[in-house]
């Protein structure tokens, strides 16, 4: 692993502030955009084009993604969950979507309203229309390890809506485990699954941290082989739709485990342990990155 790259999906701008009891101004999500590709972040998820009724925190979408300043060679993928979110997602200029499916049958109707089967069915047009204008197309699959409802779900199952995401055209295939209920020997075998279906170098890991086994779960990815890991600055988030689930892993914690690992991720751990001192403090919460509190604590008796 040494001397290899990684790359780090930033999702705390969608996946940290979707979550979010209060309003967040529009200023504010700008900023930490801005922030994070400063940092070095090389894709920073900007917003989501989902229904305002479903999750009004992200209703400021199409004056989100028009107001950003870009930071050229950074992507700044948005979800969208059709082709309704589709297309407002192009007119307000995105370069890359997401769309976002389930290995869980019940986590799927609670989170987009349909069945696994009814969710690729809509997401068929949305790759189709991505691919006409040349935009990128990246795919989730939510539940991975375990589900909210459900309870266990078969490293089988992430496998094949993995697989036919993939199929589809996505380029890449993020696997959430959204309550972040995995282990490091469950997330071996459902990558080991996925990987059947899906070439090890388009996964993805997407690990919420409400066990504290992300990381752990990211260290066993790495032995399977993935490069890509979804993180979130300061630890922001969970899922509207999973009661009780933390945010992301920390992008902090990520970076400085990467960090003694001597793999390269390009980013600036202490820019990054500034953007997340200063979302957090404009949220009123305490960072949950251990390694960013403590880069902070340090900071301060110096
Ligand atoms: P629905 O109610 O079944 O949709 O919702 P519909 O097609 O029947 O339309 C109902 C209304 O919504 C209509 O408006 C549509 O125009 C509107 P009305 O006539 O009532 O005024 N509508 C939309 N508005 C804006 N943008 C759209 C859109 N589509 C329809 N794209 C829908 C289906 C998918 C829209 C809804 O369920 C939804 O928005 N869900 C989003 C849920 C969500 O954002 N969840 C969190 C993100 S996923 C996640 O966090 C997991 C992840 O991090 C990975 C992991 O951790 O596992 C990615
Ligand atoms: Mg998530």
């Amino acid at each position: 692993m040494n001397g290899e790259r990684v790359r780090i999906v930033e999702v705390g701008p969608r996946d940290g502030l979707q979550n979010e009891p209060g309003e967040v101004p529009t200023e504010v999500k700008l900023e930490l955009i801005e922030r994070l590709a400063d940092a070095g972040l090389p894709a920073v998820e900007a917003t989501a084009f989902v229904s305002p009724k479903w999750i009004p925190q992200m209703a400021d979408h199409t004056e989100v993604l028009e107001r950003l300043r870009r930071k050229p060679g950074v992507d700044y993928p948005v979800l969208t969950p059709n082709l309704k979110g589709f297309e407002a997602a192009r007119a307000a200029g995105a370069r890359e979507v997401a769309i976002f499916g389930a290995a869980s049958e019940a986590f799927s109707r609670k989170n987009i309203n349909c069945s696994i089967a009814e969710s690729l069915e809509r997401f068929q047009p949305v790759v189709r229309e991505a691919k006409k204008h040349g935009i990128k197309v990246r795919g989730y699959v939510s539940c991975v390890v375990g589900c909210p409802y459900e309870g266990d779900v078969k490293p089988a199952k992430a496998a094949e809506v993995a697989g036919a995401l993939y199929d589809m055209g996505c380029y890449e295939v993020s696997l959430g485990d959204t309550i972040g209920v995995g282990t490091p020997a469950r997330t071996k075998a459902m990558i080991e699954a996925c990987a059947s279906r899906v070439p090890m170098d388009k996964l993805a890991g997407h690990y919420h941290d409400t066990y504290g086994q992300a990381l752990a779960n990211i260290y066993a990815s790495l032995e399977c082989g993935v490069r890509t890991f979804d993180a979130s600055i300061a630890g922001l988030g969970g899922c509207p739709y999973a009661a009780g689930a933390s945010g992301n892993v920390a992008t902090e914690d990520v970076v400085y485990m990467m960090n003694g690992l001597g793999m390269r991720t390009g980013v600036d751990l202490d820019k990054l342990v500034a953007a997340g001192e200063w979302i957090c403090a404009i949220l009123k919460k305490t960072p949950s990155s251990k390694a960013g509190r403590a880069i902070s604590a340090k900071r301060a008796r110096a």
